[in-house]
């Protein structure tokens, strides 16, 4: 099996789904954000303060170009497709966009301290979103919407699209 991506804003799912559907699948799961922590030894917020977002940029350009072809379900971060080298990477391989809407976003991670670019008040998340969507729909082969969908139902899915 082609390693399976999923793409998609903070708070559209995808660690929650990605892990569903690796064990679904039978396969293993990586998180790309996980995996800069451990290879940094540094939570992402202390990576974003101590070292900035360029410097975060590249190690998850590193940990996506190094993470592999085959037999995995990966979820990546929100900002993944900010960098064109990783949507030229990502074109063309399994790529699913879970996409959620802006009130969805907004309600899932109102409370979150975590996410150093839903922290940082100089920037409009909800415009964000709406540049990311064309870059999410630039390397998706497959879109799924996840409003109000449960987790289950949203796995259920992909397994289907992935047998068509
Ligand atoms: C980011 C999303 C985060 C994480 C980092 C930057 C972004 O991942 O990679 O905080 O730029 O949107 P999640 O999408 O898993 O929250």
């Amino acid at each position: 099996m082609k390693s399976i991506y999923l793409v998609g804003f903070m708070g559209s799912g995808k660690s929650t789904v990605g892990r569903q559907l690796a064990k679904r699948l039978s396969c293993a799961f990586i998180d790309t954000d996980v995996e800069i922590e451990y290879i940094q030894n540094k939570t992402i917020k202390e990576i974003f303060a101590d070292e900035g977002e360029e410097a975060f940029r590249a190690y998850e350009y590193q940990v996506l170009k190094d993470s592999p072809f085959e037999g995995h379900v990966i979820s990546t971060g929100g900002g993944i497709i900010e960098q064109s080298v990783n949507r030229e990477w990502l074109k063309g391989k399994k790529v699913i966009y879970l996409k959620a809407s802006w009130s969805t976003i907004y309600h899932r991670l109102k409370h979150d301290e975590n996410r150093p670019i839903w922290q940082d008040n100089t920037r409009d998340k909800e415009k964000l979103l709406q540049e990311r969507e064309v870059k999410y729909l630039e390397v998706a082969m497959y879109v799924v919407e996840t409003d109000r969908m449960q987790t289950e139902k949203i796995v259920d899915h992909i397994l289907s699209l992935m047998n068509e």
